[in-house]
């Protein structure tokens, strides 16, 4: 019986349901009565759609890969780092979606930031393929003049067209606030960190979309390598992502 129970407990842990959590939930007095309960499932989950989130989130769901809960750490980051002097910089903008939702929250909020926005918008450079599992190429069904026209906000987004590193030359004096790097491998992801982590505000993040990917092993791999370099622990979450801050 109890081989069981372990057996059912550990393959609800595969799905994420941590069957401990949800009884002691029930077994809180007046649990009923959270407000907004719906967004219980079973634990607070604010990525379904709670509050503003919805309506940054809508803005991308048609036009990103990135799933609703990892839009949601994007949200809650982007939103922290207009406390802190600089700008976003997105790296790996593909259709635009990410990159409509963080123009949103900018210029709902700000109005003296830019998005820098980096891509080929013809798909992937050259791969290695002894560590990355894409290749050049993917990605291509997309288009610059259609994401600009997606994401509209002339006054915010600027695009960096071409290859990474190239397309940082001449932003060597940048302070960003805040990167999503979304580029999936190896090569990309370190002339990212190479480039980004140096010119972070103190209190500023980059947060990594594909370290847990089994399908972007380079990426993992070149953000280990960067940061073990730099005293910094990248704080890897049950999303896949991961988020490393500066703090000096
Ligand atoms: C997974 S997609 C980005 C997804 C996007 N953030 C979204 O919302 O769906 C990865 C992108 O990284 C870009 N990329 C990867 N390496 C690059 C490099 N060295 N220079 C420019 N773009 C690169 C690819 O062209 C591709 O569009």
């Amino acid at each position: 019986m109890i081989r069981i129970k372990k057996m059912i407990r550990s393959i609800l842990n595969q799905f994420g349901v941590d069957i401990y959590r949800i009884q002691r939930y029930a077994r809180q007095p007046g649990s009923s009565q959270i407000p907004d309960d719906k967004y219980y499932r079973p634990l607070f989950s604010p990525w379904l759609g709670y509050g503003e989130f919805r309506k940054y989130y809508d803005l991308a769901k048609d036009r990103t890969i990135v799933s609703r809960d990892r839009c949601w750490i994007l949200y809650a980051l982007c939103r922290q780092s207009l406390f802190i002097n600089g700008d976003i910089w997105e790296c790996g903008v593909y259709k635009g979606g990410t990159a409509a939702m963080l123009a949103q929250i900018i210029h709902d909020y700000s109005a003296a930031r830019f998005l820098r926005l980096f891509d080929t918008f013809e798909g992937m450079p050259q791969t290695d393929h002894a560590i990355d599992c894409h290749s050049k190429g993917d990605f291509s069904d997309t288009a610059l003049a259609t994401v600009q026209n997606y994401i509209q906000h002339s006054d915010i987004a600027i695009y960096h067209q071409g290859y990474i590193p190239e397309t940082f030359r001449g932003l060597e004096h940048s302070r960003i606030a805040f990167s999503h790097v979304d580029v999936d491998i190896r090569q990309s992801v370190a002339d990212c960190c190479e480039f980004i982590f140096p010119r972070l505000s103190v209190g500023g993040f980059m947060v990594f979309d594909d370290y847990g990917f089994p399908t972007c092993p380079g990426a993992r791999k070149a953000v280990d390598e960067y940061f073990s370099r730099h005293d910094v622990i990248p704080l890897v979450l049950p999303t896949g992502q991961a988020v490393v801050f500066k703090n000096k």
